[in-house]
């Protein structure tokens, strides 16, 4: 009996698992299975690699914990996160990117216009704009959830001198879809790099800087929600985001305040957001 060759064996191991009964976990399964051969067979993977690949998924995993998710974090720096954003985007809508794992549910529903951080958090910065459909009608009762890091980088989370929700908000439109809310000029800020994720992104010689954002979740009924983000159109990462997550549509400029403006901001940044109407369901 002649050997058996690569080919012929990743046609045994699809086979073995031709018969799972869920149609898409089967299209999944099968999937994976020949762009894992596929990928050994095309590098020639060594046996000491598959080891070290073994090794470093496994140090991923020990990393994580109720706090950090170091999985996501190699997604995301795989471009692996932006890729399943844009494969789900919905036509029409403002383009989504990374969620993060900063973000934190239940941040408080705030008046329209008010601060969400503390004084000394960075320049203050009015973010004002409108939420409508694809058809530029306002959307009334649009829940706005943005949250970002301090002047100094760091999300509350991360930072025990900042009080829990600090720099997060929640803000519901009224019937003309328009919202404002007072923010700081976002910084530039280095993701964890003190776990496997961090060896990699060393390993590649990549900094592990992200470019200055606000985050924001917007939603409103009968609508696809979209998570996203609003770039600083100056800043020096907007080339190379470590966790490739800026798009074009989503860097506005922070302009300097000026006479027609509140007295107490410092920039002003205009962003409007667009929402596709939910799949119909039932
Ligand atoms: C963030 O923007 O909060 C973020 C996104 C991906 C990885 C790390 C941080
Ligand atoms: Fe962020």
């Amino acid at each position: 009996m002649s050997a058996m060759t690569p080919d012929q064996l990743t046609e045994q191991v699809l086979t073995a698992y031709a018969g799972t009964p869920d149609p898409r976990l089967r299209q999944l399964l099968t999937s994976l299975i020949r762009h894992l051969h596929a990928f050994a067979v095309e590098t020639r993977l060594t046996r000491e690699e598959w080891l070290a690949g073994v090794e470093f998924l496994t140090a991923t995993g020990q990393r994580c914990d109720s706090e950090r998710q170091e999985f996501i974090l190699l997604s995301d720096v795989l471009g692996f996160s932006s890729l399943v954003e844009e494969i789900n985007a919905a036509q029409g809508a403002t383009e989504s990117t990374v969620l993060g794992p900063f973000y934190v549910p239940g941040a408080p529903v705030r008046a329209m216009g008010d601060r969400i951080g503390r004084p000394d958090d960075g320049s203050p910065t009015l973010v004002r704009g409108q939420v409508t459909n694809p058809a530029g009608e306002p959307l009334d009762g649009a829940t706005l959830d943005v949250w970002q890091s301090s002047g100094n980088g760091l999300y509350d989370i991360q930072d025990p001198q900042q009080p829990p929700f600090n720099l997060r908000g929640v803000f519901v439109t009224g019937p003309d879809g328009a919202y404002e809310f007072r923010a700081i000029r976002p910084v530039s800020y280095p993701i964890p790099a003190d776990g496997p994720v961090g060896g990699l992104l060393r390993s590649a010689g990549r900094h592990n800087w992200r470019a200055a954002h606000i985050h924001a979740i917007v939603s409103a009924p009968g609508h696809r929600p979209v998570t996203t983000h609003i770039f600083d159109a100056e800043n020096t990462y907007l080339d190379s985001d470590t966790v490739f997550g800026v798009k074009d549509s989503l860097i506005r400029p922070f302009r300097p305040s000026g006479p027609g403006d509140p007295p107490d901001v410092s920039y002003v940044a205009e962003m409007d957001f667009v929402l596709a109407p939910a799949p119909e369901t039932g």
